[in-house]
This record gives structure tokens, sequence and C-alpha cells, in this order.
């Protein structure tokens, strides 16, 4: 038997191993620090660009998970799509109904389930490892919450959408950017209500291209649970490699300001501008954090302009973070400072 306090420690540990990164929960570390009015996304109304991606959004690992009576079946809205970004929606009609599931990735940060789908001549080739893509491949990705079954609470199922993108290999359209348009799909609506700004195109692409080896796709084919699984590309640390180290005095203002705050004893930092959003941020959080435990050192990653700056720091055993968002349109600045905590089991 274990008893009350083993048990409770045990249940930790479990907690620990769940999730890879577990947050410091209301340690008086966790600024949330909205600089005007809240950022106001409904996941009613997303069509790509915040709601996972809301700095504001509560604590990494601990996001509103919306009730399954908001589970919208994909055909009843996508049947009545008018318009996507760039991108004409009728090559991927149905695609979650005809098209081969590549992979699934789950994102413990947001409790997020990831479906990547491919097409016919996109699946062949990703299955072959054939780079370049060929001409008209395209990949779609649905982006939903993982909720708890209400019937059966022993796995997490995909509950709301939260976004869809979409890339098409077409290497001469003007719209294109390393040879794949990337796109987003109205959720819940059947038009976009906003649409991708130029500086976040090229922060789709900024970022894919950490994944230059295999023509800016990331996915990689399920290995085959009969007989050997594909080869698999060893992941190189080319992303890692591309920060400089530099002085915080060489930082620009507002970025040396906050990482002074952040981690007053800093001498140097590793520093990435690229083009970046929000989405980029959201996406990196867990990335950079794992770099600076691992390096023992500042990781700074955004835009050139410092609208979009994350920062990651060691800190004992754990990583502080803060990141920083200006929205231009909005007229609004969000910051926001927490503690994440690498498993010791990794
Ligand atoms: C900060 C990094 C980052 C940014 C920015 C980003 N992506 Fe991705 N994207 C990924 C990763 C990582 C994956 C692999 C699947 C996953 O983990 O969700 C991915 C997967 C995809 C896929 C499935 C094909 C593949 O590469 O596996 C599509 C389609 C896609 N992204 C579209 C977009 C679009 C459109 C944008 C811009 C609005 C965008 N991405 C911005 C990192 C990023």
């Amino acid at each position: 038997m274990l008893s009350g306090r083993s048990f409770c420690l045990a249940f930790v540990v479990a907690l620990i191993s769940a999730f890879g990164f577990v947050t410091l929960s209301h340690s008086g570390n966790n600024t949330d620090t909205n600089l005007s009015n809240n950022y106001d996304v409904t996941l009613s109304k997303v069509d790509g660009t915040p709601d996972a991606l809301n700095p504001t959004s509560p604590e990494p690992n601990a996001a509103a998970q919306p009730s399954s009576s908001s589970i919208v079946p994909l055909q009843n809205w996508f049947d009545n799509v008018t318009e996507t970004q760039d991108i004409d929606p009728k090559l991927f009609k149905d695609f979650w109904r005809k098209w081969e599931l590549v992979t699934t990735r789950y994102k413990p940060e947001g409790q997020q389930l990831r479906f990547v789908y491919a097409n016919k001549i996109g699946a062949e080739a990703l299955a072959k490892g054939q780079y370049p893509f060929p001409e008209g491949t395209v990949f779609a990705k649905i982006i939903a919450h993982a909720e708890h079954d209400p019937i059966f609470d022993s796995s997490l199922i995909p509950g709301s959408i939260i976004r869809i993108q979409v890339m098409l290999k077409k290497a001469n359209d003007p719209k294109a950017r390393d040879g794949w348009v990337y796109s987003l799909v109205p959720v819940y609506d059947t038009k976009l209500t906003s649409h991708l700004t130029t500086n976040e195109i090229d922060a789709c692409q900024a970022c894919h291209v950490v994944a230059q080896s295999r023509d800016m796709v990331f996915s990689q084919p399920f290995p085959s649970p009969f007989g050997a699984a594909p080869a698999r590309e060893v992941g190189d640390n080319s992303f890692q490699q591309s920060f400089k180290k530099m002085s915080i005095d060489q930082l620009p203002s507002h970025t040396r300001d906050l990482v002074k705050k952040l981690a007053p004893e800093a001498k140097s930092v590793q520093r990435l501008t690229m083009p970046s959003f929000i989405g980029t941020l959201g996406e990196s959080r867990e990335v950079l954090a794992g770099f600076a435990h691992k390096q023992n050192a500042v990781y700074i990653l955004g835009s050139e302009d410092e609208k979009n700056i994350l920062i990651a720091a060691p800190q004992d055993n754990c990583v502080a973070l803060t990141s920083f968002y200006e929205d231009d349109a909005q007229d609004k600045k969000f910051q926001r400072t927490w503690s994440i905590c690498p498993d010791q089991n990794q």
C-alpha cells in the first residue's frame, strides 16, 4: 500500500513523465502582462492567426479545453468553403477523407493533436523520401485540441479544431516561397476572416527552412508496424547552430532590457533573427527552452524589428521565458514571463 504522502509523490512523478515539460504553477514568477486590452480571440472564429498563438492564453499545458459539444464535423462546414488563401479550395476538398494521413504529432504545450495529410503524389514521394516533392504536392495539417473522452477517459481524443494550414508545391506561382505556397483554411467559416500578411507568410517560410533537407516539410511518414521502418533522417541541429553568440551590449535596446530583467547575470546570449510572427513564438517556446536548458545559455529568437521576441534563460533546474509581441493592426503589445521545467527523465 502506498502511504498518502508517497502516493501524492507518485502522482506528481506520473504527471511529470506524462508531459515532457511541466509548468511551475503559481510560484510568483509568472507575470502575465497584457500591456493593453485582452487579445480577443474566440474559438469559433479562428482562421489561423491567434488562439494557440495568443501569448495571453493560459499557462502552457493548461489551455482551457472547450467542451466536446463544440466539436464541429468537418464535412458540415468544409463543403461550403469558398475562399482560402492563395490556393483554390477545390484542391484539397475532403482531404481528411481522401488523402493519406502521413503522421500525427502531439504538442504537450497547450495539449494539441496535429494530423498531417498529403495528397497521393505527396504521400508517395514522402514514403520514398524523394525530395524535392513533385509539383502539385499538397500537405494539409489539422490542429485540434486534445480533449477527454467523456465515456472512457483513458486517452485524449481530437476535439475542436484550432487551425488548418496547407502548403502547395507550385514553383512558378508568384506567391510561392522556396517553391511552396503557404495557405490557411478558414475554420468554422466559409471565408477567411483575415488573411496572412506577407510578413506572416515569410514567417511560415522562415521556420520551414529548418527542414530544408526534406524540401521544407517537417513530417516524416509513420514507421511501418510490419517489417522495416522507412529510413529516417537523423535530425540535424542546424537550427540550433544558426543562433549566433553575442554580448548583451550588441543587442538592440528593447531585447537587451528584457534579457536584463529575465537573466540579470547574463553577459552573452545566443540570438537568431528571422521573419517571425506570433505563431513563430508559439511554436518555438519548448524548442528554445530545450536549447537554454541543455546549453546552459540564454537563447533569443525573433524578428529583426523587435516586434516578436522570445527569450529563454536557464534558471536553477528550470527555464524562464519571456515572450513579447507587438500587434500593429490592433496597436497592442503583449508581454509574458513564466517558467517551465524540462522533465528530469529526458
Ligand atoms: C516556428 C516554426 C513554424 C512556423 C512559423 C510555421 N510552421 Fe508549419 N510546421 C512546423 C512544424 C514543426 C511542423 C511539423 C508538424 C507539427 O509539429 O505540427 C509543421 C508542419 C506544417 C505543415 C504540414 C507539412 C509539414 O511540413 O510537416 C503545413 C502544411 C504547415 N506546417 C503550414 C504552415 C503555414 C501555412 C505556416 C504559416 C502560417 C506555418 N506552417 C508556420 C513549424 C512551423
